[in-house]
């Protein structure tokens, strides 16, 4: 990490104020590697300041305003805040992707250590993705996607796997990540196919009654709602049941849910219940969401849509294709993923 410091402190015990931003405490090893870290990148080049306190049994690192991790050729797009980690950028990050910052990274080394086998995780992500969009299309007949937290634009989009069974199939796109907007004509086919709004899925009235996604989708047709790894980023607090009812009440009967989740196994695999939980720690210290949920409450958000074959399933195991299938390491039962019908 190439972190250029105007101001550096090492001090014992006496508590400097807090400036605001960015802040990681606490008490391991990765806290003191980062430190170091800090400690040895401190040059100023009047971009950024990076103040390092260190306790007896805490260490404390701030990234404050002008001071955020940055490498020093980072220049942050219009409107895009990279003094504090964005899910979408970190999620990138884990899939391979270019739109992040060391922001971000710093997150996802921290994610990384609890789970070192993370960037495969990301690629099943994605892989499951492929294969769950393909299914919909090619034999559920579906032609027609609302694809909520979408992320950034990456390798093989929706759309692009859907055009490969039919290039007429719409798709819109929404995220509530200044970022993926920024991003998000990789997302266009150019073609009218396609859409990307900006919204939050904590206000789902918003995107269902919003003009694009009225424009661009028949409500009077089946539809796919695609749920990939966003429901896990509402905490309790923020109704996801009622998120998530309120979207499959809208749809009309043979319509599709797909939905990825970070799977909390307590019941079927307790020996990765302390890392989920460990995880779940360091995603909201850092990002402020991260829900690990027990399968019974996954399978709430499907409702009383029918799951097809094989159910809700570690994600190597949803009709797998031939591609390279996971090995079993550290995050294959901390997420589940299923397809289900509306009768
Ligand atoms: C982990 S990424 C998943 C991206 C993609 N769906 C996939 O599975 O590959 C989660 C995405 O959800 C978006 N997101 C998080 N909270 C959201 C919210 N309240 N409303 C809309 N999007 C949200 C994030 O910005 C991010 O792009």
């Amino acid at each position: 990490m190439k972190i250029a410091a105007a101001a550096i402190s090492v001090s014992g015990h006496s508590r400097r104020r807090r400036p605001a931003g960015v802040s990681f405490t606490g008490t391991g090893e990765w806290y003191r590697r980062e430190a170091d870290k800090v400690r040895r990148g401190g040059v100023d080049n009047g971009h950024t300041a990076a103040t390092f306190l260190d306790y007896p049994r805490c260490w404390i690192i701030e990234f404050h305003k002008g001071g955020h991790p940055m490498a020093a050729d980072e220049v942050a797009p219009p409107g895009v805040d990279i003094s504090t980690p964005s899910i979408a950028r970190v999620y990138d990050f884990m899939v391979g992707g270019k739109d992040n910052f060391e922001v971000d990274r710093l997150v996802a080394r921290r994610a990384l250590e609890i789970a070192p086998d993370g960037l495969e995780a990301g690629r099943a992500c994605r892989a499951l993705l492929r294969r769950a969009v393909r299914y919909l299309a090619a034999e559920a007949g579906i032609r027609q996607f609302l694809d909520i937290g979408s992320g950034l634009p990456t390798e093989t989009n929706v759309h692009q796997v859907a055009h490969q069974v039919d290039p007429a199939a719409r798709v819109v796109y929404v995220d509530n990540d200044p970022s993926v907007l920024v991003h998000g004509h990789a997302l266009l086919a150019g073609d009218g196919t396609t859409a990307l709004i900006e919204a939050d899925i904590r206000s789902p009235e918003t995107i269902l009654e919003h003009p694009v996604v009225r424009e661009k989708l028949d409500f009077t047709q089946p539809i796919g709602l695609l749920l990939f790894s966003v429901l896990h980023h509402l905490n309790d607090g923020e109704d996801p049941g009622g998120v998530a009812a309120t979207l499959r009440d809208a749809l009309p009967a043979g319509s599709h849910l797909a939905i990825t989740h970070f799977w909390d196994p307590a019941e079927e695999h307790p020996e990765t219940s302390s890392r989920v939980v460990e995880a779940e720690r360091v995603f909201n210290e850092s990002l402020g969401t991260g829900r690990w949920r027990r399968r019974a409450e996954i399978e709430a958000f499907v409702g009383d849509f029918e799951l097809i074959e094989p159910g809700l399933v570690p994600l190597a195991e949803w009709r797998p294709d031939g591609e390279a299938v996971a090995e079993q390491k550290e995050t294959y039962y901390t997420m589940l993923a299923g397809v289900a019908r509306k009768r």
